[in-house]
């Protein structure tokens, strides 16, 4: 169902009678094309307080390869990064306020501005007390900027860890992750890819619910960036799963993942040498109240969204079926973190996807090598929330920071963000791709 609004507060017209009438104007994102596959432009480099990341292989070195020209000062930079990493106290942290003031209205349409902060030290109350103060200001400063642009909090203590963390937050592929805070760090190996065009080259992924919406876009995300791709969907989406699977020069693997030997048939399904990159995105919903939710509802949600989930993680963990380097991405809803009337199945089973996350990741990573995220999709425009009545999907639309809902491509972004094989240290977090929704934190 496409975004009417949108398309029309794009126009000469539109942009007249929405100002005149003080309604939100949000502004067309500039996502990934293959034409337009990076910003081109000015990256502000700044800092507040003394940065333990400054050195010669440290964070310039990182930002000079992401393509675009560091300066110290720019009229009209695409992107800020503002380096609070040596924030440590009240007067370190006003520095960030003189850095940004100043700046903040001249960032270019749909442009970024990252603020990296410290890990907290327990320690050091002071210096807890500041660096969570960052994550207030990220979170209102999103709010507030506008023009499609977006703000993200990244926590790290080795700019090379959070190379392919920062090459996506500054291109056009994370334009609706926002207001967001990332921790890097503690997971398992970094690997830079031999070409960053196609990180996912030599390696397999297997994509849950792919024959559709979502899962379509994170399977031909993960195919363009070099994966072998096997698309697994429910037998009654066969046709729909072959054609998605023959346009990406995919294998079809039609599965109902809830079945009790879905784990077994998705290793004989496997090339000898394993999997690199599991994605959970399968998943339904069937909304009723509690009082009126027969328990068919309950079982039927939390058995694909969640206990299948448990179920084909362990089977493929405990067989050895993913290689070493390997990732797993489940998908998580911003319905799971924040609640919804009407939805405590699907609630239930989404905010459980983010407690596996969370458990599993360091033993994952301690044991296997593998990492273990989870993406929490605000509001995206499929099949899914087409069938919302109006009047609610209008509303989801428009309640986050950028003023329109996402497209499956957001997510599917952000996936191929933490199945990356430099996204190593990137462990055990719940991203939200909402555009900064209003609901939950
Ligand atoms: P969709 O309904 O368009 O696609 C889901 C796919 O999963 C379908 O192709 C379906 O056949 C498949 N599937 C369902 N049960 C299955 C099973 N037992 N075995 C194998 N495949 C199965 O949904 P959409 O919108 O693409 O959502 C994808 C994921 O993102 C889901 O986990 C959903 O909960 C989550 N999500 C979606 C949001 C949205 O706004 N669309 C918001 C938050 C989360």
């Amino acid at each position: 169902m496409a975004d009417r609004y949108l398309s029309f507060t794009g126009t000469a017209p539109g942009r007249f009678l929405t100002r005149r009438l003080g309604l939100p104007q949000p502004t067309a994102l500039h996502r990934w094309s293959a034409e337009h596959p990076s910003f081109t432009g000015e990256l502000l480099h700044l800092s507040a307080g003394k940065s333990p990341l400054d050195g010669p292989d440290g964070l310039a070195a990182v930002l000079g390869r992401t393509g675009l020209t560091v300066c110290a000062r720019s009229e009209r930079p695409v992107a800020v990064v503002l380096d609070a990493t040596g924030v440590t106290d009240i007067d370190t942290l006003a520095e960030v306020h003189a850095a940004l003031h100043p700046v903040v209205r001249s960032v270019a349409r749909s442009g970024r501005v990252i603020v990296l902060g410290a890990p907290l030290d327990t320690a050091d109350h002071h210096q807890a007390a500041v660096q969570q103060a960052l994550e207030g200001f990220v979170r209102s400063l999103g709010k507030e900027i506008g023009r499609g642009i977006t703000v993200t909090l990244l926590r790290l203590t080795d700019a090379n860890a959070a190379e392919s963390t920062l090459r996506f937050l500054l291109s056009p592929k994370s334009a609706y992750v926002s207001g967001q805070v990332i921790g890097i760090g503690g997971g398992a190996e970094v690997t830079a890819p031999a070409d960053w065009a196609l990180p996912l080259a030599g390696r397999t992924a297997l994509v849950t619910g792919a024959a559709r919406g979502i899962g379509e876009a994170v399977a031909a995300t993960l195919a363009r960036d070099g994966a072998r791709v096997l698309c697994l969907d429910v037998p009654g989406a066969a046709v729909e799963l072959e054609s998605v699977a023959g346009r990406l020069g995919a294998t079809a693997l039609a599965l109902d993942i809830t079945a009790p030997d879905a784990g077994a048939r998705i290793l004989a399904a496997l090339p000898s040498d394993g999997l690199d990159v599991l994605v959970h995105n399968a998943g339904i919903t069937r909304d009723r109240r509690l009082a009126n939710m027969a328990a068919e509802r309950w079982s039927s949600v939390l058995d694909v969204n969640l206990a299948s989930v448990l179920r084909t993680t362990d089977a493929l963990l405990s067989a050895g079926g993913l290689r070493t380097g390997g990732r797993i991405v489940a998908t998580a809803s911003i319905a799971g973190l924040a609640g919804n009337a009407g939805q405590t199945n699907y609630a239930a089973s989404k905010a459980g996807v983010a407690g596996l996350v969370r458990a599993l990741a360091p033993n994952a990573a301690a044991e296997h090598g593998v990492t273990v995220n989870a993406v929490a999709p605000g509001f995206i425009e499929t099949q899914m929330t087409a069938a919302v009545p109006l009047f609610i999907r209008e509303a989801g639309r428009r309640m986050n920071s950028l003023g329109q809902g996402g497209l499956p491509v957001d997510v599917a972004e952000t996936t191929a963000w933490l199945a990356h094989p430099a996204s190593g240290g990137v462990n055990g977090q719940v991203v939200r791709v909402c555009g900064q929704s209003l609901l939950g934190a």
